[in-house]
């Protein structure tokens, strides 16, 4: 039951501390609150406690624009994003809820890091080097996110990371060998970044003691009303993307990566969501609209344009950056109005987007699908940039 002060840094003029929260025996309520830029500060709040005990810190991060990113040890999860509208009034631009009951109760993985494999394994089986492995089947028979207990659902250390711009945090998790039947310890490491420019950037590393598979994401479902005043059906969507991922009717990829063009699935030039959602189309009877990943233009591993988001009702547009071949854009058709989230809000059909950076969905099944493999002694290192300003 104790904070661990770690270290107190000074760089020149700025002081910098490390708080290192160790969820399983801080009981205390704790809230500190360090300058760690001129304007920028963390702030470390007791969330909850889970059913066992283990106390869930929150960390408030601030940039110099006033903009706050929430973030809790369960899951890493965001449980809160600020962003300005077209007359600087800052609101929250993502899904969530108000207290860890209801993340742990029941949650379409708000704002969590998802691991180690986003979105879907056929079958949950996959091969390597001849050996066959069997995960958990948690949607229609194939594997979904990680599995039931995936790392949207794991506890994740959190300290304040050191950088020259804005504040950040680093949460790490290290899963073991076999966890949710994946091979090989996996040390995986986040960082989210909130920068003096409006940017989340969020970093992502993991190394492992055996060859095994990785693919992590976040699946935060954005809403840029502010604080979630209607669906995302009126928000314009550009995609960076010539080809999407043709699914079947359980969402695993048929192999072909297909043309856009003459689609519902052209987000070429900006097109409202819901211009042509529930256009008589398979593959969006498929998702039951947009759930699918769409192969961004440009190089592999180097950081390109995925894709912009606008709402023309407030002017706030999220630009997406990232170093992965595939952006899975789910619009929220889950959502079934069975959850009432923060601002006491009913999340109907569509009420937030995710766009989720990823290798596409069971890359380990197809062979002429970028690799998502790991070996011993090499990083898995990606990044995702999402950037908000005004229009
Ligand atoms: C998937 C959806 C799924 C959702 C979970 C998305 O990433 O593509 O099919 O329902 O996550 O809420």
């Amino acid at each position: 039951m104790k904070k661990h002060l770690l270290l107190a840094l000074f760089s020149g003029a700025l002081g910098l501390l490390m708080i290192n929260c160790n969820p399983k025996t801080d009981q205390r309520t704790m809230t500190e609150s360090v300058q760690v830029q001129p304007k920028g500060t963390i702030t470390v709040t007791t969330f909850g406690k889970l059913p066992d005990g283990t106390s869930i810190p929150q960390y408030t991060l601030t940039n110099n624009q006033g903009m706050t990113m929430k973030v809790i040890g369960y899951g890493g999860i965001i449980t809160s994003l600020t962003a300005p509208d077209k007359n600087g009034k800052l609101e929250d631009v993502v899904l969530g809820y108000d207290s860890l009951e209801g993340y742990v109760a029941k949650s379409p993985y708000f704002g969590a890091i998802v691991g180690r494999y986003g979105n879907r394994i056929g079958k949950g089986k996959f091969t390597l080097d001849g050996k066959t492995y069997t995960l958990a089947q948690n949607n229609n028979g194939n594997s979904l996110h990680g599995g039931p207990a995936g790392f949207d659902k794991r506890v994740w250390t959190i300290e304040a990371y050191p950088v020259d711009n804005g504040t950040a945090i680093k949460l790490t998790y290290l899963s073991k060998d076999m966890e949710e039947g994946f091979p090989g310890n996996l040390q995986a490491e986040v960082i989210y970044h909130l920068t003096d420019k409006n940017e989340l950037k969020i970093s992502y590393k993991a190394t492992t003691d055996k060859k095994t598979i990785v693919n992590l994401t976040q699946h935060t479902y954005f809403n840029l009303s502010g604080n979630t005043k209607t669906d995302i059906l009126q928000h314009e969507l550009m995609l960076n993307a010539d080809k999407f991922v043709p699914v079947d009717k359980t969402l695993i990829p048929t192999g072909e990566l297909k043309d856009v063009s003459g689609t519902p699935f052209d987000f070429k030039t900006p097109t409202a969501i819901g211009a042509r959602i529930d256009k008589d189309d398979a593959q969006l009877k498929a998702g039951g609209g947009y759930d699918h990943c769409w192969v961004l233009n440009g190089p592999d591993d180097s950081l390109k344009l995925a894709g912009t988001l606008h709402d023309p009702a407030t002017g706030r547009v999220m630009s997406v950056h990232t170093t992965e071949p595939g952006v899975q854009f789910y619009s929220g058709n889950f959502l079934d109005g069975s959850i009432t989230g923060k601002f006491n809000t009913i999340y109907n059909k569509r009420y937030g987007l995710c766009l989720e950076t990823e290798h596409f969905p069971d890359s380990p099944n197809q062979k002429n699908f970028p690799s998502v493999v790991l070996n011993p002694g090499e990083v898995y290192q990606t990044q995702t940039v999402y950037t908000f300003s005004v229009k």
